[in-house]
């Protein structure tokens, strides 16, 4: 009798330690799986909003996959995107008259080329009011808009910012600056952490001093040597190893 009391006990006992073990083995368990996702969830901030770098790892991919929701390459995380006035209406040629649609913009023929080899996305930034058709009207709303600092509303972008690390962002100067549209979009988005590449074309002022602008409206992003091209030789034969190496020296 003595003997059973103390063999109850004995496995009492040990059927006890054996629950502490699992339970305790549960807990480490649960400690580091919660560990492991707050980790990867911080890298995943990070990946989106602070890497410079365009190699995405596997960590930086796995975690814009989990925020995105949707499988996606390095190659995604790059994103150009532009404003060219002249693609989204044009005058027939022949009839001086008829708005044309579709005709390509030297910065849209730009932003195409770059594009084309660095992959990723391309979304158009296209104000919600259109600017005239005539030349010099168009030139007095810009100017009226430079004057008064305006901040022009734009459409929805087709894509979402914040799932880029690597932007390219092209536009043609207007009145030695930048369209008062982009000074709303650089208004609108917070680029801490990213890496801006900046593009221009212009009728002779080059960069007029724009990326030294975009960089001091965007503090926390990279903003990288830009390339300003001549709006006349934008369909130039040679524009396309232009833009090449210059995208290889950056
Ligand atoms: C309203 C307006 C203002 C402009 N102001 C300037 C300027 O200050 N300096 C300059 O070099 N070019 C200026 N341009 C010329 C454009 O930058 C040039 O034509 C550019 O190639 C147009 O790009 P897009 O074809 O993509 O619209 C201006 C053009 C427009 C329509």
């Amino acid at each position: 009798m003595k003997a059973k009391r103390i063999t109850a006990i004995m496995l009492t006992l040990a059927m006890l330690t054996s629950l502490a073990a699992c339970s305790g083995a549960g807990n480490e368990s649960s400690t580091s799986g919660e560990t492991t996702s707050a980790v990867q969830s911080s890298t995943g901030e990070k990946s989106i909003s602070a890497s410079e770098s365009n190699e995405g790892s596997t960590e930086e991919k796995s975690a814009e996959t989990s925020v995105q929701g949707n499988s996606s390459s390095s190659e995604s995380k790059n994103l150009v995107v532009y404003f060219s006035a002249s693609n989204t209406k044009d005058v027939d040629a022949v009839t001086g008259a008829t708005p044309v649609q579709g005709r390509v913009g030297t910065v849209e023929h730009i932003a195409e080329i770059i594009h084309n080899q660095v992959g990723g996305d391309i979304a158009k930034i296209v104000p919600s009011k259109d600017y005239s058709l005539d030349y010099n009207t168009c030139a007095d709303e810009a100017k009226a808009e430079t004057d008064s600092d305006a901040r022009p509303q734009f459409e929805p972008l087709s894509v979402n910012i914040k799932d880029y690390d690597t932007i390219y962002v092209g536009y043609p100067m207007w009145w030695y600056t930048l369209p008062m549209v982009m000074y709303t979009f650089f208004d609108t988005y917070d680029f801490s952490g990213k890496t801006i590449i900046p593009f221009n074309t212009h009728a002779g002022s080059g960069d007029g001093g724009t990326y030294q602008t975009i960089k001091e409206f965007e503090p926390g992003a990279t903003v990288k040597d830009g390339l300003a091209i001549s709006g006349n030789s934008a369909f130039d034969s040679s524009t396309e190893e232009t833009v090449k190496s210059w995208l290889a020296g950056l």
